[in-house]
């Protein structure tokens, strides 16, 4: 079962593992998932849609009911967005995820694994990011991302729920939203670049994220469902390509892949702002404990998802 199955990270899930012959429920309330994102699959006998509330626990039992493996990817994300609103980004991503850990155990699941967040390293100034140390949360956002952790961790201890934490490192590539204001910086930036605008960097441009193809997500995302390494359950993994770009140095990749297509986009220039509040200078990953531990070996680096991901945006949104 994946929560958040039309969202971004949840319909590639939803994709991948029916095309690998197994069932999917998705659980989704549509908030800022996609029916685009998933109608392709409405025809799949194995593929069933539960529209429904992770706020409402009788949702969670009913999706949760006969499930082998949970994948808990449905939240609220975006720093800003729980600036403006950490009621509501709390109700989703802690009593939401609260419901769904009952559900789980409840349900008798064999594991549940869930979208946890680089936003939990917070202030650590520590890099790369490994996953024994992190340092106050800096959002709201990051705060229940955090609480997600402790609760896995004590429904491992005290119910004995199988759990394991993806600690996702600013994730991106086909499906992922462009719309709204809280949308994320590929996907604006793509779309700027595409209407030949500029796009707004926050800040001078230096700093810089572990930028994550969703195809080494899914491989993740697998081998955790998979794992009967008894050491490598019940923890948190750093979920990243362990290579860091500078914001910069992102927008010249989009800028070189989108002219592919369209020469006039090679001549777009670039406008700086202000830092925004929340933001860490840096981040990147040590992806060693995955490698270690559930053999992670991403197939995809940096310019390679770009490459991808940029050809899917044009051919699906131009
Ligand atoms: N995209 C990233 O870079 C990134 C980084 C770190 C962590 N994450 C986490 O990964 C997960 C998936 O993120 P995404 O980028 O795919 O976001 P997304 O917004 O595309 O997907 C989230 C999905 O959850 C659904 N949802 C939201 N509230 C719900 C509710 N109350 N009940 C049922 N469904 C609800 C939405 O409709 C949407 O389909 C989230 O938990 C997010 O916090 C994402």
């Amino acid at each position: 079962m994946v929560t958040g199955g039309a969202g971004f990270i949840g319909s590639n899930l939803c994709e991948h593992l029916l095309e690998h012959d197994n069932k999917v429920i998705c659980l989704d309330n549509f908030s800022t998932g996609r029916t685009q994102n998933i109608q392709h699959l409405f025809g799949n006998p194995n593929f069933k849609l539960i529209v429904g509330d992770i706020r409402n626990l009788a949702d969670c039992h009913k999706a949760a009911a006969g499930v082998d493996y949970i994948l808990h990817e449905a939240a609220l994300g975006s720093v800003p967005r729980s600036i403006n609103d950490p009621i509501m980004s709390n109700d989703v991503n802690v009593s939401g995820f609260l419901n769904m850990l009952v559900a789980a155990r409840d349900a008798k699941v064999k594991k549940f694994v869930y979208a946890a967040s680089s936003s939990t390293y917070g202030d650590s100034e520590t890099l790369p990011k490994e996953e024994e140390t992190i340092g106050r949360p800096l959002s709201p956002y990051a705060v229940t991302k955090y609480i997600n952790e402790l609760y896995a961790d004590i429904f491992y201890r005290t119910y004995g729920l199988n759990t394991i934490g993806l600690r996702y490192f600013n994730v991106f590539g086909r499906k992922q939203d462009t719309n709204g204001a809280y949308a994320a910086v590929i996907p604006k930036f793509v779309m700027k670049l595409m209407q030949h605008e500029s796009p707004l960097i926050n800040g001078d441009g230096s700093y810089s994220r572990d930028f994550t193809y969703i195809d080494n997500v899914i491989q993740m995302n697998v081998l955790a469902i998979l794992t009967e390494n008894p050491e490598a359950v019940n923890t948190v993994y750093n979920t990243a390509c362990g290579d860091r770009t500078t914001l910069k140095e992102l927008v010249n990749y989009l800028k070189f892949f989108l002219s592919k297509y369209d020469s006039k986009i090679a001549n777009v220039q670039l406008v700086y702002g202000p830092n925004r509040i929340g933001d860490i200078p840096h981040s990147l990953a040590n992806i060693d404990k995955a490698k270690l531990l559930l053999g992670y070996d991403p197939q995809f680096s940096v310019q390679q998802g770009l490459s991808e991901a940029v050809k899917w945006y044009w051919e699906n949104l131009k």
